[in-house]
Formats: structure tokens, sequence, C-alpha cells
């Protein structure tokens, strides 16, 4: 795979600037794994450029620069356009409506206006970077009018688009007043990738009610040409999840856990951002339910959950927050003892080799999300346990879920089938639990993100 110029835009740049304890800006790596994921296709390119989002509202004072070996291009928003871009249209409109509204989708047209000026942004300065040679790569709900904003401008460069969150029928998908402005920009793209075949399939579904053209298989015929469409299920670096595992000091920081725990007979764990997506306090009701009919002992069950701030300035993650907090403080006034909490939960990011210590010591992986495009924390617990003990509780609503075979699947709206996975988990004979987490372990390999992002760019580049 031959690649001159590949272009990555996304929202955030791999880097943001935060603040230090005291005080000064610094550069520290962006949230999320969409650099690591790159990584491989980033390799193979002469030259790699990124244009993203910076991290802070500090309009208009930085100029692009060099790091780690790929040219950045900040796009700054100012604090309005970062509220109407990011806060409104991204967080409070589409990703709720893309995930089934599992909370209301608002929809407000200086939300939209926003959306559409910071996208323009993001076009002007990658069409001032690529010629007919380039490659470039737009990912996630964010950017979505770029597309067809750069097709204008660079007729004959190679523009695929891939979305991280699931894509939703048409009957929800169509309730949005810009829904035909979303589809046309991406139908500027020779390629869009989709987590799974069920988005791919909403997505051409919704092209062919609103009437923009026509699909034969996964290629779509509209007015300015013909885009493919097509699931890529995103995967994680096997190799640096088990490999860390192996090592002594995530040995020796699992054990650490496990006895501050108290040594439980069962530890049971859940990591997530903390999204209403995630399902976590319908996971935490199983839970409490569990110990209350003395189902489980609190002295031999342990449940930690992480779960990491994100998007503290949008309504419906401070309810969510609140409502986990307090479910939280009712399981461990109820059925903690001094000294031994009933339920851990960090509201806090956790570095890699906490994380490496977290996975090494559960018994259990709970990730019962009510949707999610992917999920790769299941995968990243399935990679570590490389001598197939523990075992994966999974909702069937993740796209993980047509990947991670031998995973225990459950309906995460169902406080009873949670309950009976977690009791499942708990008892489950040896046997059993090996040949599922080997049957688990071998799925998540054959979905390597080195796969995906080779199989994502030759499809790119093999258009007609
Ligand atoms: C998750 C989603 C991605 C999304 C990202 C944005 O990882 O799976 O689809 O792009 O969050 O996170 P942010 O912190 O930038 O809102």
């Amino acid at each position: 795979m031959a690649l001159k110029n590949l272009v990555v835009a996304a929202n955030r740049l791999p880097i943001r600037q935060t603040y230090d304890a005291h005080g000064n800006l610094v550069w520290t790596t962006s949230p999320g794994g969409l650099a690591s994921a790159l990584t491989p296709v980033m390799e193979k390119a002469e030259q790699v450029t990124w244009v993203g989002w910076p991290g802070q509202n500090v309009s208009g004072k930085l100029k692009p620069f060099r790091a780690q070996e790929i040219d950045l291009i900040p796009i700054e928003m100012s604090a309005i356009e970062h509220e109407n871009h990011y806060e409104g249209m991204s967080n409070g409109t589409l990703w709720p409506l893309y995930h089934d509204k599992v909370v209301s989708a608002v929809f407000h047209r200086h939300w939209y206006d926003g959306y559409s000026k910071i996208n323009q942004r993001f076009a002007a300065e990658i069409a001032e970077v690529i010629d007919e040679d380039s490659t470039v790569w737009v990912n996630d709900y964010q950017l979505q009018l770029v597309p067809a904003l750069l097709r204008s401008r660079a007729p004959k460069a190679s523009i695929g688009f891939f979305l991280h969150t699931p894509f939703p029928p048409a009957e929800l998908f169509c309730q949005l007043p810009w829904r035909v402005e979303l589809l046309e920009g991406l139908l500027g793209c020779d390629l869009v990738g989709m987590q799974t075949p069920a988005s791919a399939r909403n997505f051409i579904d919704t092209l062919e009610t609103l009437g923009l053209g026509a699909s034969d298989g996964e290629v779509f015929h509209h007015k300015g040409g013909t885009t493919q469409i097509k699931a890529f299920p995103i995967g994680i670096d096997v190799a640096k999840y088990a490999n860390a595992a192996k090592s002594a000091a995530t040995e020796k920081r699992s054990q650490e856990i496990r006895s501050l725990l108290g040594n439980p007979k069962f530890v049971l764990l859940g990591v997530d951002r903390l999204d209403y997506t995630k399902g976590i306090e319908i996971r935490l009701r199983a839970f409490r339910e569990l110990l209350a009919d003395s189902e489980i002992d609190p002295a031999q069950v342990s449940m930690v959950q992480v779960a990491v701030p994100s998007r503290n300035n949008v309504k419906a993650y401070e309810r969510i927050k609140s409502e986990v907090e307090q479910s939280v403080g009712n399981i461990n006034g109820t059925f903690s003892t001094v000294g031994r909490s009933a339920v851990e939960y960090l509201n806090q990011d956790q570095d890699f080799e906490e994380l490496m210590g977290l996975y090494r010591a559960a018994d259990a992986m709970l990730v019962t999300p009510f949707k999610d495009g992917m999920n790769l924390v299941a995968m990243e617990y399935a990679a570590t346990r490389f001598d197939n003990s523990g075992s994966l509780i999974l909702s069937e609503f993740a796209g993980a879920a047509h990947i991670c075979d031998g995973a225990q699947l459950v309906n995460p709206y169902s406080i009873d089938e949670i309950k009976a996975a977690i009791l499942h988990a708990i008892r489950m004979d040896p046997i059993e639990q090996k040949t599922r987490m080997e049957i688990l372990r071998n799925s998540v390999e054959a979905h390597d993100v080195n796969i995906w992002a080779d199989s994502f760019i030759e499809t790119l580049q093999s258009k007609p």
C-alpha cells in the first residue's frame, strides 16, 4: 500500500492542551484511541497531516506545528463556537440521535449554524494541504459536512469517512432538520465506513428513503457520482494489551488492587466514559439487588466502577453523573463495612498501567451499554486474559457483540438478565469459563486494529 500524502481530520488533534497543577498550558495525549488506531497507516504514509481541535478555546493563537512526526494543523474555536459545535450540535443533537435517543436529542438552529461554520473551517484548512494524490480520512459525527465541502475543491482526491458511532434507523435520523445537508456532506466521499453492517444498511436505507439516489449493493449512486458504503469493525492493538498484561509490573499492581479490595473471592469491573449510553445505572441496580437478596455476599464479591469524566458541560451528562453517584452512595451506605466498600467508584481517568492492573484484577468485566458503536473496553479486557481466566458480560446492543464470541450477551435494559449473567459468571464451571475466554480472545485477535486501518485505506484506494 503506497500512501503519499495522508490527511487525517478528527474533531480532536492527537495531543491536546491542558492546564498542569501550576496553571501552565501543557500538551498531553488526547482522550480516545483514534491516534493509536491510525498509527499503522500513518506509519506507511510518506507525509501525514492531522487537522483537529487542540483542546482549549484560545482562539487565533496557534500556528501549525510538527509533533510525533505528524504535521498538526490546529482548528481553534472560541468558547461560543465550541458550545454550538461540540456541546450543542455534536453532543446535544447527534450523539443522542445516533444512540437510539437514550435521552432526547435537542435541535437548535444556532447549534447547526455553529457546526456548519466549524466544518467549513476544517474543510478550508484541509483544502490548503491536499492535491489530487492526497488521501483524506475524515473521522466521526462532528465533521459530517467536511467531505462534500472538500470534494468541490479537490475533485480527484481520495476522500474517506469513518463513523465511530452507530448510524441510526431511518425513522430516527429523518427527525433531524438538517438531514439532507448531513447526508449530502457524506456523499462527497468515495468511501463511507461504518462499525457494523446494520449501521451501513441504516445509512443506505436513509439515503434511499430521502430519494438521494439508488444503491447497487454497497455502492450508492447519486447525482454527483458514487460512494461505497461498507462496515469496517474497528479493533484494538491486541499485542500491546497482551504484552502489557504479562509484565511483572501489571501482575504486581493487580495483586495490590485485589489486596486493597480486601482479597475478595470475585471482582467485577466496569470501565466506561461517564455517559448515559453506557447503562451504568442499570448495572448498579442489578448489583444492588443481588446484594439485597443475599444472592451475593459483599465480603466475597467486590465491584469496581471506573467512570471517566466526559462532556461535563452537557446537561444530560450532569444528570447521569448525579444518578450514578447517588446509586453508588446508596449501595455503599447499605452494604459497605468500615474499610471495605461494596462498590469502589472512580470518577477519574486511569492511566494505561492502572487500567492494566484493573483488567488483570477483575474476574468478570461488565460492559452493558444501551447502544455503542463498538466498545473497545470489552476487547481490551479480553486481550489481557492471556491465561484464559476471566469472563465478559456484554450488551447485545454494542457493536462489539458481533465480534466478541464467547461473551455472555445480555439485554442491557433487563436488570434480571444482568443479575443472572453476574451469578453465572461467579458460579461458572471452569471448563466453560476457559472455553468461552479462549473463543473470545481468538475473535478479538481476528479483528486487530492493524487489519481495520489497512482494509479501510486499501478499499479507499481501490476505488474504480
Ligand atoms: C467516544 C466515541 C467517539 C467520539 C469520542 C469523542 O470515543 O466512541 O465516537 O468521537 O468519544 O469524545 P470527546 O471526548 O471528544 O467528546
